[in-house]
């Protein structure tokens, strides 16, 4: 037994921690009472631990903390705010190993993802920490003579932050950070797979000197705490990343307020493999973004479309790369993919399979894996389609696991339409070793992300992140687009000539 399983073992064997919501800097119980369990999705046995079941009236006191603590958290420098940033962001880093394991245990992606995962919430913290002594506005000439004319970001109040289980620190962090760096504050409402990831991140908030209500915890379901944030008139903009119908539902509801939405949905990211590609770099490209984290990125490939004299050379590579991929509980370092998020999500990705039977040829895959040490977790195994064509389901549809689909076309035209007519928009990508095809690929793809000889995933968190279409609804979170979900404009006209100048009347 390896010391990992010896360890889960022990810790299964005694009663699991409850833990609590966070408001106004204090650890609290529900007001409702109740509490669920947070599983190890590689092995259901293994309970991580009792969470707070929170309320309508939960959420409501985490709001009312989070407009208690903003007039001083406004007040209080930006560089300040940012030196909080900093000290978080070095903590995440000294913690990133135990919060690391702490993530594969809760949600199943492999030990070295869960890093990456971590290093992205270390690296947006440093990055946000730094607009603390930037956060640009603008200084434009007036129009009048002896007047001064600029325009500043303020914050918008209270932010409401709702976040999925996949990525369970770095997208909080995403969304944190900007938000309190720009003098928001902040209600946390993280997906009910992963709270207790969420709590060891508000723990090291806490811990790096963030003042009580300025960042507050509330677990719990959507249906309770994630529409009492959305409904609550005291919440001025909400951040969320997750479903498209979610993600709907939620603009439904703030748009009654007009309430500000930073949207972040699904995906169906195609990998374009034109017949000049370096076919070995394309399917080791295919394979890491169509299996890595499980196919559960939105992100990830699931659909390749490829010239067909690439197709049968590319097959190969793939089909050869995913029967190598080796299945089980992330912790250990030889394993290449983890188990999928829950029982509903296995059934999901088993409807999409039985679709796809009907739709291309199945080469691998296609089912549950189940043998051996997998008996406990929710397995599937990777998953290849054949002769999928562009508007058949399986390549239309956001999967969310271990699926992908090879789509063969005739030339780099048609390539193009079948990455475009799709309602996503997030990342796109195209293999060639044509510099012209791939600056016209960079021109085409109606997508946020485009990459030329690398996978759909791995954006840094430097540059602006987010989707076209139905992924999003033109927001960005990263890079410094992020500031504007959470903070308004506010322009100042200052006249020093010491008479009345008229704009527009006096300039002539
Ligand atoms: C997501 O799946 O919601 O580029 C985010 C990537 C990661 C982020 C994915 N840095 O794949």
């Amino acid at each position: 037994m390896t010391q990992t399983a010896a360890r889960t073992a022990g810790e299964r064997q005694a009663a699991p921690p409850t833990f609590r919501h966070f408001i106004a800097g204090e650890w609290v119980e529900s007001a409702g009472g109740g509490t669920f369990e947070s599983r190890n999705p590689a092995d259901t046995r293994d309970v991580i631990g009792r969470f707070q079941q929170g309320t309508k009236a939960d959420a409501a006191m985490a709001v009312k903390a989070a407009e208690t603590a903003f007039p001083a958290w406004r007040a209080t420098p930006a560089p300040k705010r940012g030196e909080i940033l900093y000290r978080f962001g070095a903590l995440l880093a000294d913690h990133k190993e135990r919060v690391a394991r702490a993530m594969t245990r809760e949600m199943g992606k492999v030990i070295a993802e869960s890093r990456g995962d971590v290093q992205e919430g270390i690296d947006i913290a440093f990055l946000m920490a730094g607009e603390g002594r930037r956060m640009f506005g603008g200084t434009v000439p007036s129009e009048l003579p002896d007047k001064w004319a600029m325009s500043v970001r303020q914050p918008i109040g209270v932010a409401g932050i709702i976040t999925p289980w996949n990525f369970p620190i770095a997208i909080p962090c995403w969304k944190t950070m900007p938000a309190l760096v720009t003098g928001n504050t902040v209600v946390f409402k993280p997906a009910s797979d992963t709270p207790h990831c969420a709590t060891l991140l508000v723990e090291l908030m806490a811990e790096a000197g963030f003042p009580p209500g300025t960042i507050n915890l509330v677990t719990g379901t959507g249906a309770d705490v994630g529409d009492a944030i959305v409904e609550s008139p005291d919440v001025g903009v909400i951040s969320f990343t997750g479903s498209s119908e979610t993600g709907k539902a939620i603009a439904q509801r703030a748009a009654k307020r007009l309430k500000r939405v930073s949207l972040e949905l699904g995906g169906k990211n195609a990998v374009v493999v034109l017949a000049d590609a370096d076919l070995d770099l394309a399917a080791d490209g295919i394979l890491w973004s169509a299996f890595g984290t499980t196919g559960q990125r939105c992100t990830a490939c699931s659909r390749v479309i490829v010239e067909r004299d690439a197709v049968e050379p590319l097959l190969a590579r793939l089909e050869h790369g995913a029967r190598r991929l080796r299945l089980g509980n992330g912790l250990d370092d030889a394993v290449d993919v983890g188990p999928l998020i829950n029982a509903a999500a296995v059934d999901k990705v088993r409807g999409y399979v039985d679709i796809g039977r009907t739709e291309g040829e199945l080469v691998l895959g296609g089912a549950a894996a189940r043998g051996g040490d997998l008996a406990n977790g929710h397995f599937f195994a990777p998953t290849i389609f054949a002769g999928a064509k562009p508007m058949d389901r399986i390549a239309q549809e956001e999967i969310f696991g271990p699926v992908l689909s090879v789509v063969p076309v005739a030339d780099y035209g048609e390539a193009v339409t079948a990455v475009n007519q799709t309602r996503y928009g997030l990342s796109a990508s195209i293999f060639t070793r044509d510099v012209n095809a791939a600056f016209r690929a960079m021109r085409d793809f109606e997508t946020g992300i485009v990459y030329v000889n690398a996978g759909t995933t791995g954006a840094e968190v430097h540059l602006p992140f987010g989707g076209w279409k139905e992924t999003g609804n033109g927001h960005r979170e990263a890079g410094h687009a992020a500031l504007d979900t959470y903070t308004e404009w506010k322009s100042i006209y200052v006249d020093f000539s010491g008479r009345l100048q008229r704009a527009q009347i006096d300039n002539q």
